[in-house]
């Protein structure tokens, strides 16, 4: 158990609606780097290992939970946006006797880093701070709040940018929005914060004059990377870090080897994990936990989420995949789908024009052209041929097909499940398969072939006549 005075509580806001995002969806869900812009500074929090995590929402509030799996945190709601300071008293109940430090998130800050807030709170305890202040010097300040610091140089409080004086506008040193603070001081002050201002909101940056007033330690903690306290306003800077975040998650994955033919059209989400040597194409998305093997080649337009590749698997061009696995010197592609739960064996072939849905293919099998396979396992070094369709609904349920190894399914078929086909059948062409059919059989339906010499022409003529 760790002692009292050292745990560590957060809060996370996120309560405005980020009006500047002209959006009927709260700022912080829209998504950056495939994930809600709010997650992003929860879960760099989370990893300081907190007893307590309480964050505050109001505008989008349903919205706001539904986006968070996490299972542990302490819900407060705001229900009118009346300020910073505000917003953090909401939070008072969630930490009663709690005596530990909290420290204070914005959700539309995403770019903190674990390592500056664990710094910032060894910081804080080695100076037995009931205060600190996460602070940068800006060349550009506008719009932050301003520290005010006395002629000896002594923190005094913090302006907002709204109501700072002329001169006080010149300040460069500005508070990054990120706090911790002494729990027991943190609600104590906060119940002394007045809103007469020009915003007439409650502002958390003023417990820092309410501190420094009763000559407690308030410290700043200057951050070293200021790209680190950007705050997202608008969609404009949306784009911008969406746009920093795939660079630097493309260049880390060319570093470890991997071949971006044009990383400015490649998007790669921070789970994404590829091996050495693949090569990847142009306009290629790789979503949520994809794992891609060695040697393997994306030829380009792809677009996978949550898939597996085994080495020197071939991804030709224009793919979408979900949900699969991929076994090693499988190709897929161009102008294939493969939906979740599809397995493809080693060496399995899937052409132009084939959809796969919950298909287990076993190795060597081959689905090459116009084809859709669905609820379906095949064993291996099957074909299958153009245009055979599993026909796996009737409108009310799903039924399973299964086909055994070394089968020949001839082009045009349509398989009606629920069926099951043995080993070495052979389905011949234009054949619609109802029953089962057992191993080393043929199957076919009987049709009589007419032929009419003569025909066209008369046809032809026939409807040249009717123009008339
Ligand atoms: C705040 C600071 C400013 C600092 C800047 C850094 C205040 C008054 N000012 O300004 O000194 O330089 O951050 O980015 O705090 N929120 C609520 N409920 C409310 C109001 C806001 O939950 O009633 C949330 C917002 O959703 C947001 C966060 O608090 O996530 C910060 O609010 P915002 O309005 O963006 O404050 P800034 O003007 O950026
Ligand atoms: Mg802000």
């Amino acid at each position: 158990m760790k002692k009292e005075m050292e745990q560590l509580g957060i809060i996370l806001l996120v309560a405005g609606q980020g009006t500047r995002m002209k959006s009927a969806l709260p700022k912080v869900l829209h998504p950056l780097g495939g994930k809600a812009l709010f997650l992003h500074a929860l879960e760099t929090a989370r990893g300081l290992g907190p007893e307590r995590v309480a964050i505050v929402i109001g505008h989008g509030a349903k919205a706001v939970q539904q986006a968070c799996s996490d299972g542990d945190i302490r819900w407060v709601t705001q229900e009118k946006q009346l300020g910073t300071g505000h917003a953090v008293s909401c939070a008072r109940e969630q930490f009663a006797g709690f005596d530990g430090d909290i420290l204070i998130l914005s959700g539309d800050v995403p770019l903190i880093r674990e390592q500056t807030l664990r710094s910032m709170v060894e910081h804080h305890r080695r100076r037995r701070a009931t205060v600190t202040l996460l602070t940068a010097q800006l060349n550009e300040p506008k719009g932050y709040g301003r520290l005010l610091r006395d002629a000896e140089g002594t923190l005094t409080g913090i302006t907002e940018e709204k109501d700072a004086s002329e001169a006080e506008r010149q300040i460069r040193e500005v508070n990054a929005g990120v706090y911790v603070v002494a729990a027991p001081f943190l609600f104590h002050a906060l119940s002394s914060v007045g809103n007469n201002n020009q915003q007439g909101e409650y502002y958390l940056p003023d417990i820092v004059r309410i501190g420094c007033g009763q000559c407690k330690t308030v410290e700043i903690f200057n951050i070293e990377d200021r790209r680190e306290m950007l705050g997202i306003n608008t969609r404009e800077e949306l784009a911008f870090m969406e746009k920093n975040l795939r660079d630097s998650i493309n260049k880390k994955w060319m570093l470890a080897g991997v071949t971006l033919q044009d990383p400015d059209t490649t998007y790669i989400e921070e789970k994404v994990r590829i091996g050495k040597d693949t090569m990847i194409g142009p306009n290629t998305h790789l979503k949520g936990k994809t794992v891609i093997g060695e040697r393997c080649q994306i030829d380009g337009n792809a677009f996978l989420t949550d898939m597996e590749l085994g080495d020197e698997v071939w991804l030709k061009f224009s793919v979408v995949l979900a949900g699969s696995r991929i076994d090693r010197g499988a190709i897929v592609g161009p102008f294939a789908h493969l939906r979740p739960g599809t397995h493809l064996g080693c060496n399995v072939h899937i052409g132009n024009f084939v959809e796969a849905k919950a298909a287990h293919l076993g190795d060597g099998t081959k689905a090459n052209h116009l084809t859709y396979l669905g609820d379906v396992t095949i064993g291996r070094d099957t074909n299958i041929g153009a245009g055979t369709i599993t026909c796996n609904y009737d409108g009310f349920n799903k039924y399973k097909t299964t086909i055994g190894d070394r089968v020949q399914v001839g082009s045009d078929t349509t398989l009606v499940a629920p069926i099951a086909l043995g080993d070495d059948v052979y389905v011949a062409t234009a054949s619609t398969v109802r029953h089962d059919v057992p191993s080393g059989a043929l199957v076919f339906n009987q049709r009589e072939e007419k032929v009419r010499e003569g025909w066209t022409e008369k046809k032809r003529n026939q409807m040249k006549g009717n123009k008339k």
